[in-house]
């Protein structure tokens, strides 16, 4: 874009409360280093959240306030982004509503997550405008700012290639004011949770940003290790069948991840001693973000002050891009 220096990211989550070690290597750790050359925008979507959870609202306003503190505490700075709640720029809304006129339905309906997302959640009705509408929202999200890049996982491109079709078709109808956004797709691991599945909160299988080094020393007790490796005097294959040693992999030093391969292969290290030693080494990082979480969490007026400049900031964008918006479509100039 002439004239701007940086290119703009733009992305999101949803509010559902506590992030665990998987959003934080998945998602935290790559938007922390985004943060260092790109202009930033990083929301919480709350609307998103109402779209599933419409009948619990009241849930979603602690959600938010443990999401942001720990988007914080890893050391997601607000002097480098622009860090807002979604409801808080009413210009999201209307952007949604422009864009909602000229969105086919046949665009929404074939959105592989829309049914998937339904069949998943069987116990609530989401038969719903708004949860149909859910793409179209995080199309206003992105391109109300204009963004470059959005990085997302892989279970969320669908969703952008919407927002770019999306996009294409506004520019296309009333001239070109969007960027097309592509996407910035981070090649991460799945982090296996305590059980060996993916590590989810709905599996109750992970272990928190916020948990207490207590907890983690119990919850990494609990985890699946090798399964053919019932006793010690077993060999075991840490790098093909061992569950934890993806852990071990992100926590220990190449050193002593060394010393115990050999160790677990020759049989002469157990599965408990493997596991109070990566224990150990995840409060040992986590001690630095535990800290700041509890400065931050005893601070809620500094948490507040945050998240009122970034949508101040990001309405300042918001508006600007809102002018430009209604004056194409009614094709009134801008000023
Ligand atoms: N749908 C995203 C998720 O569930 C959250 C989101 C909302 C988002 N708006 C966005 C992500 C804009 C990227 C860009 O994770």
């Amino acid at each position: 874009m002439a004239g701007r220096i940086r290119q703009r990211i733009l992305s999101g989550m949803r509010p559902t409360g506590r992030l665990h070690l998987g959003h934080l290597h998945g998602v935290l750790e790559n938007w922390k280093r985004l943060q260092e050359t790109y202009d930033c925008y990083f929301l919480v979507a709350d609307w998103h959240a109402l779209t599933t959870n419409y009948e619990h609202p009241q849930e979603i306003p602690s959600n938010i306030e443990e999401m942001v503190l720990d988007w914080l505490a890893v050391g997601i700075d607000p002097d480098k982004v622009t860090l807002f709640i979604q409801s808080e720029v009413k210009e999201h809304a209307e952007l949604h509503l422009l864009l909602s006129m000229i969105t086919p339905v046949s665009w929404l309906e074939r959105n592989p997550t829309y049914k998937e997302q339904q069949q998943q959640l069987k116990e609530k009705d989401l038969a719903t405008f708004g949860f149909l509408g859910y793409p179209v929202l995080q199309a206003a999200d992105i391109i109300m700012y204009k963004a470059n890049r959005v990085p997302v996982g892989v279970d969320q491109l669908p969703h952008l290639e919407l927002s770019r079709e999306i996009a294409r078709r506004f520019n296309y109808l009333y001239g070109d004011i969007f960027p097309i956004p592509e996407s910035m797709l981070t090649e991460v691991p799945k982090l296996p949770g305590l059980d060996g599945r993916k590590m989810s909160k709905s599996y109750d299988n992970s272990i928190f940003l916020s948990d207490s080094p207590e907890v983690v020393r119990k919850k990494i007790s609990t985890m699946i290790t090798d399964v053919e490796r019932p006793r010690m005097k077993d060999p075991g294959d840490p790098e093909n069948r061992c569950i934890a040693f993806k852990l071990h992999q992100l926590y220990l030093s190449p050193e002593r991840l060394d010393v115990i391969v050999s160790e677990c292969k020759a049989a002469k290290r157990g599965c408990a001693a493997c596991k109070k030693e990566l224990a150990e080494a995840i409060i040992c990082k986590m001690a630095p973000i535990w800290q700041k979480r509890k400065v931050l969490a005893a601070d809620p007026e500094r948490v507040k002050a945050i998240l009122a400049d970034g949508a101040e900031r990001a309405r300042k964008v918001a508006q600007s891009t809102m002018a430009q918006v209604r004056s194409a479509l009614w094709n009134r100039h801008v000023r």
